[in-house]
């Protein structure tokens, strides 16, 4: 049964690719010679066991034709200090650009892959294109991510992930802003558990 509530409206809204929020990760490609600096927000983690994730590209971009060279590129996740150099990778090209020394940003040793990382961001996953997908003017690489590398000082004793340190940057889609990360709220697989009924999983 359909149910409104009450003093609120839809409306159809313009934009249909909206998702919030997203990432503005750092996509590197080619080897440590030829190195490129793509932005993308189109990315988002597809899959554990294996670890998989799913990147598009706009067929123009020249970080295209060097992922299909290579066959395998870097993630970087960039903290939120870092929006001015993670907008120019958006805004400028590798055929007319080297974005490694305009930004300032330093190569670093990957561990399994042959395309490095970028140094100051603070997460760094390692994947190796296992499909591509033609979509229209978009072409999505799906990866397997064959590594990942954290700041450690961004890993407490517990080895857990101190969020703040990382500040990864948000994307805010149509609006077109970056935005940082807000507060906790809650624990994940347990905030819902307060709602009525016993009917949630138990947790291994
Ligand atoms: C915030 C932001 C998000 C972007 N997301 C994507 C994306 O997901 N896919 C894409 O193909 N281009 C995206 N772009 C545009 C590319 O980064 C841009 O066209 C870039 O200049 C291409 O660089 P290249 O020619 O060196 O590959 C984005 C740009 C910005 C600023």
């Amino acid at each position: 049964m359909i149910r409104e509530v009450e003093n609120k409206m839809k409306k159809h809204y313009k934009h249909k690719d909206i998702l919030f929020p997203v990432p503005a990760a750092l996509i590197v490609t080619g080897d440590i010679e030829h190195a490129n600096i793509v932005t993308v927000a189109w990315i988002g983690i597809m899959g554990s066991d294996p670890e998989v994730i799913g990147i598009s590209l706009k067929h123009d971009r020249y970080s295209l034709n060097s992922i299909e060279k290579y066959g395998e590129f870097t993630v970087n996740i960039p903290s939120s200090s870092l929006f001015r150099q993670v907008d120019y990778c958006g805004l400028t090209s590798g055929k007319v650009v080297d974005k490694f020394s305009e930004t300032g940003f330093s190569k670093g040793k990957s561990i399994v892959v042959n395309t490095p990382i970028i140094e100051e961001c603070p997460l760094n996953l390692e994947c190796k294109v296992i499909k591509a997908i033609d979509i229209g003017q978009w072409k999505i690489f799906v990866g397997e991510i064959v590594e990942t590398q954290l700041d450690a000082d961004c890993i407490d004793i517990n080895e857990k992930v101190d969020i703040n340190k990382i500040d990864p940057l948000v994307y805010i889609p149509t609006i077109r802003e970056y935005w940082s990360i807000g507060t906790i709220l809650g624990k994940a697989f347990d905030a819902g558990r307060c709602i009525k009924g016993n009917h949630a999983r138990k947790l291994k």
